[in-house]
């Protein structure tokens, strides 16, 4: 099913994270803007088989936290790539700040345009951000176009993933300031089209509505006044009933995440 996109710009989105959403996200998921935190980080680690001799580049990289962890545990390499100038300037403040500025390096740009010469990387990486990008297929193609041959695409996404009304779908995408969702078979043949070969498609759905809950809960329960105080009841008012939306339709398979590996022969 084709799906209008919502017309949502790079400006739009770097709006959020350099306001109070992304404030929002770190405290509900942490300084890993991503479901499962550095858990999630170790699987998708292991699934694109990050060694120390890996050269990384983390697509949409936030607040570096992803990438922190990565050059801790593994001793890689990596490079960061995001649009909004707050993350970008968070990310080397606190890898600063982590003293590891040997192995990483931030770059402020578009995905959409990547300021990178082909075959650059062995690992092209991303979590829960590619829903925020308005071209998926010219994404994937600049991945593909930056890895190294025998390279790999690993990322997680949050998806579409079951039947929804257009008016529904579009008050999800909304309130995240998504402008679409893919889905995982889409991802894939997205990847085989820009020339990789998909070599894992993961349906991450099953506990996606678990964690929404989860956040839903320590919105009203933690941070409730925090939120009020700092940004008003409206503002509270419209990320409950936004989390809240979502919580539903994750529980009723609407929406959800998945997991795609891909190679560059
Ligand atoms: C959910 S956060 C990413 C979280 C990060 N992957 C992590 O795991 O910590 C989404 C990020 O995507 C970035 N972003 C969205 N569209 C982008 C684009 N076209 N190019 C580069 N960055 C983009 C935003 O600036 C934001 O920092």
């Amino acid at each position: 099913m084709t799906r209008r996109k919502l017309d949502v710009t790079i400006g739009n989105v770097s709006e959020v994270y350099d306001g109070a959403g992304g404030i929002l996200w770190e405290m509900l998921m942490g300084e890993q803007i991503h479901v499962g935190a550095e858990q999630e980080t170790d699987t998708l680690a292991g699934k694109a088989g990050v060694t120390a001799g890996t050269h990384l580049l983390d697509v949409c990289s936030a607040l570096g936290g992803p990438a922190r962890h990565l050059a801790r545990r593994y001793g890689c390499r990596v490079t960061g790539l995001d649009a909004t100038r707050k993350m970008h300037e968070e990310a080397i403040r606190r890898t600063h700040e982590a003293g590891l500025e040997e192995r990483l390096d931030f770059r402020l740009g578009n995905a959409l345009d990547m300021p990178f010469q082909a075959g650059s990387f062995d690992v092209v990486w991303g979590q829960d951000a590619w829903c925020y990008i308005t071209d998926k297929k010219r994404l994937i193609e600049e991945c593909a176009r930056v890895l190294k041959p025998g390279g790999v695409l690993a990322f997680t996404d949050w998806l579409e993933t079951g039947p929804m009304s257009d008016g529904e779908c579009s008050a999800l995408n909304t309130f995240m300031v998504f402008p679409y969702m893919e889905t995982l078979d889409g991802y894939a043949a997205l990847s085989e089209a820009a020339g990789l070969t998909v070599v894992e498609k993961e349906d991450l759905s099953p506990d996606f509505a678990t964690h929404i809950q989860h956040y839903l809960e320590e919105v009203q329960q933690t941070y409730r006044e925090a939120i009020v105080s700092n940004y008003g009841q409206e503002m509270y008012d419209a990320v409950e009933q936004g989390i809240t939306l979502w919580r539903d339709a994750s529980a009723e398979g609407k929406v959800g995440r998945g997991r795609i590996v891909a190679r560059k022969e």
